[in-house]
């Protein structure tokens, strides 16, 4: 580590405290509730870090990142931190930088500024190389699933398997079906993806990200243009997901507010290129901060605008 990032993460609480949060990044939920910074400005890594919101330790940090495209300053300072074996979900408007965050975590992104950790390992040091093996521990359900149209489901889920490992033909049919039958698909591996309706695909894509046993799940907007049904299913199927591997951390994108509060244990609210609030969804659920309730009831009144 340099010295100059050190004396950076130098600045003292306090003064942290003392910043507004729209340069500061700091949490309405932990001062007002808990008193504590998740993790003190001069605090190195995860280590001995605890979640306040979910008493579980912290895996992923975020510390001072700042990300710009051209003029446009999209990440502003944002601290983070992703608790394990939990459902973390970061809201907030389109366009605000929920993707870039996520792809920061896998090393798709590299911040101008600040510094990531991932477990005891810091992303923002590391090479290119040493990225891509830390990459294969995330599986990542994308957007638009991102399926491949010219294979079948079982090839698409297979996939990663066949690339990256030695497994034989029998274990990668064993998982691939095991999977597809746990994500509700069993029987449609012949399919191709045009056959599929969008809440199936995302299913694919779930299975696909799960095949190689991932430390970290991320979905990026799981229930964007899933009717209200196969959305409620998709919520369902990442908490089921969640709790047949409690060692997994899940990290959801989202702005479907009503169903962040029913699936999250830790919600983290972006504005203006920080983390503005966070809290469980008791937090949000109760909150009178006028951004908040707008944001939570998706109402045209309130500070924010069309
Ligand atoms: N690779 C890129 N190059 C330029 N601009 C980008 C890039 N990625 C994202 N942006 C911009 O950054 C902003 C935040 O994007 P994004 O994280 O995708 O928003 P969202 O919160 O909707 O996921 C958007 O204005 C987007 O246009
Ligand atoms: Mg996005």
């Amino acid at each position: 580590m340099s010295e100059g990032k050190a004396s950076e993460a130098e600045a003292s609480a306090d003064e942290a405290k003392a910043r507004p949060p729209s340069q500061g990044g700091r949490s309405k939920f932990v001062e007002e509730g808990q008193g504590v910074r998740e993790a003190p400005a001069d605090h190195e890594g995860v280590d001995g870090l605890v979640c306040p919101i979910t008493g579980q330790p912290i895996v992923i940090r975020y510390a001072g990142v700042y990300k710009s495209f051209g003029d446009f300053k999209v990440l502003r300072g944002l601290d983070l931190c992703i608790p394990k074996g939990k459902i973390t979900a970061i809201i907030g408007r389109s366009g605000t930088g929920k993707s870039v965050t996520i792809k920061h975590i896998m090393g798709l992104l590299r911040p101008d500024e600040g510094r990531i950790w991932v477990g005891d390992e810091e992303l923002t040091a590391m090479s290119d190389r040493k990225l891509r093996t830390v990459r294969n521990r995330f599986g990542v359900v994308f957007q638009n699933a991102a399926l491949f149209d010219s294979m079948n489901v079982f090839d698409n889920v297979a996939f990663p398997l066949v690339e990256h490992t030695r497994l034989g033909r029998r274990e990668i049919t064993t998982k691939v079906q095991q999977l597809l039958a746990q994500v509700g698909l069993a029987g449609s591996d012949s399919k191709t993806p045009s056959e599929l309706s969008g809440g199936m695909r995302k299913r694919v894509g779930l299975a696909r990200a799960l095949v190689r046993d991932p430390d970290y799940i991320l979905y990026d907007e799981p229930t964007t243009g899933l009717d209200p049904i196969l959305a409620a299913a998709m919520d369902q199927l990442i908490v089921d997901t969640q709790e047949s591997r409690p060692d997994i951390t899940s990290v959801v994108i989202s702005h479907d507010m009503p169903a962040v509060l029913r699936t999250a244990h830790k919600i983290c609210m972006l504005v203006d290129g920080v983390v503005l609030h966070q809290g469980p969804p008791s937090y949000f659920k109760d909150s009178d901060d006028p951004l908040v309730r707008q944001f939570v009831a998706g109402s045209l009144e309130g500070p924010m605008t069309v």
